[in-house]
């Protein structure tokens, strides 16, 4: 959609509404959002949420539920990556928990009983993604973080799927490289993952390799041309048919070893994703029905050149290499008995031992 046409369409959408927008000050300021900003102030009863959380815990849920007590919202609006959208998303899914003071413990317990089950309405969610990777626009789950007992939260309910998702291309142009690398691997590794899921299906699979042919084609001609608007397009086009893809499925060892890396090195999510997919892809190879196709997507004849091809591509942007994270040899115990995620590993078509994940990740220290 065209970025003037996004804005009157907001405009209409919340005229008279109460809206809340999540956005952070510094995509306000690269979007030049702040004149949408001040018509909006005008047609609608604004509250304009200032996130500014890369991975968003749960301590950021808590203090954005106490900030809007007493607060009644028609709409919410999430503009941003992942991490925006799923925090304005989990903000509308725990909306009912805003009407009291909500301690950060308090929250926590009601994230691990799933008591947000029982909220029966929510606010209308629309999404309108800026980067090219997380699917959160079009997934019914959320990730928040608990890096004070190093635990990933995953919560679920049909309350946490966007109504609307608007696709601009143009605020994807101005994405840092870094991010734009890290997000391109993070829907590369999603579509790969669905691909292979024990839970995938044929049409499933089609999504799949078609995502994964146009991040592999787009993403180095992105990363080499950032502003060029048609390969940009093309990787927002596989970002979503990946997430059509693992929406379906759910992801699989990649991710599961992803998430004690990001918890406890801080490792960007879709660089940890990454970092394994050569090494998965070679260890589900007897479970593929067609790795042809696979090998014909990923323009490869053999799955070390996922790996090498990742290594390349992130040359001179940032580091692949674990021990420039900080990871010893000594912590890889620890990091492959942690790796096993429930719901994700056991999603994998082949089974993976802690010595064969050990093994795995030592190959990229
Ligand atoms: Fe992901």
């Amino acid at each position: 959609m065209d970025p003037l046409r996004f804005i009157e369409t907001m405009i209409l959408k919340t005229k008279g509404q109460k809206c809340a927008l999540f956005l952070s000050e510094s995509a306000a300021k690269r979007y030049h959002f702040e004149p949408m900003i001040e018509r909006l102030s005008k047609t609608s009863q604004l509250t304009w949420i200032k996130t500014s959380y890369s991975t968003p815990d749960y301590h950021d849920l808590a203090s954005t539920l106490r900030s809007l007590k007493g607060l009644e919202f028609d709409v919410f609006i999430a503009i941003g990556g992942g991490s925006c959208l799923d925090l304005a998303k989990s903000t509308a899914a725990f909306i009912d928990f805003s009407k009291d003071d909500v301690s950060d413990e308090d929250l926590l317990k009601i994230i691990k009983d799933k008591t947000y089950l029982s909220q029966t309405t929510r606010p209308q969610l629309i999404a309108v993604p800026t980067t090219a990777g997380s699917g959160s626009e079009l997934t019914r789950w959320a990730i928040l973080w608990d890096f004070d007992h190093e635990e990933k939260l995953s919560i679920e309910t049909p309350h946490l799927a966007f109504d609307e998702a608007y696709i601009v291309v143009e605020f994807t142009l101005s994405m840092p490289l870094k991010l734009t690398l890290s997000t391109g691997l993070d829907a590369l590794t999603q579509a790969s993952e669905a691909y292979w899921a024990k839970s995938t299906t044929p049409s499933v699979q089609v999504l799949a390799l078609q995502a994964i042919r146009l991040i592999v084609r787009n993403l180095p001609r992105v990363l080499a041309d950032p502003y060029d608007y048609e390969f940009r397009k093309n990787m927002m086009i596989g970002s979503i048919l990946g997430a059509m893809a693992f929406s379906n499925t759910k992801t699989t060892a990649c991710h599961s070893i992803s998430y004690p890396l990001t918890l406890k090195f801080k490792m960007d999510h879709g660089l940890a994703c990454a970092l394994t997919l050569g090494d998965i892809l070679r260890h589900n190879l007897s479970a593929l029905s067609n790795p042809e196709s696979v090998y014909e997507a990923f323009n490869i004849n053999n799955p070390e050149q996922v790996t090498q091809w990742i290594e390349k591509l992130s040359e001179g942007i940032v580091s692949m290499r674990l021990s420039d994270y900080g990871v010893k040899e000594s912590d890889l115990e620890t990091l492959a008995h942690l790796s096993f995620t429930l719901g994700r590993m056991e999603n994998n078509p082949i089974d993976l031992n802690e010595q064969q994940v050990q093994d795995i990740l030592k190959l990229h220290l």
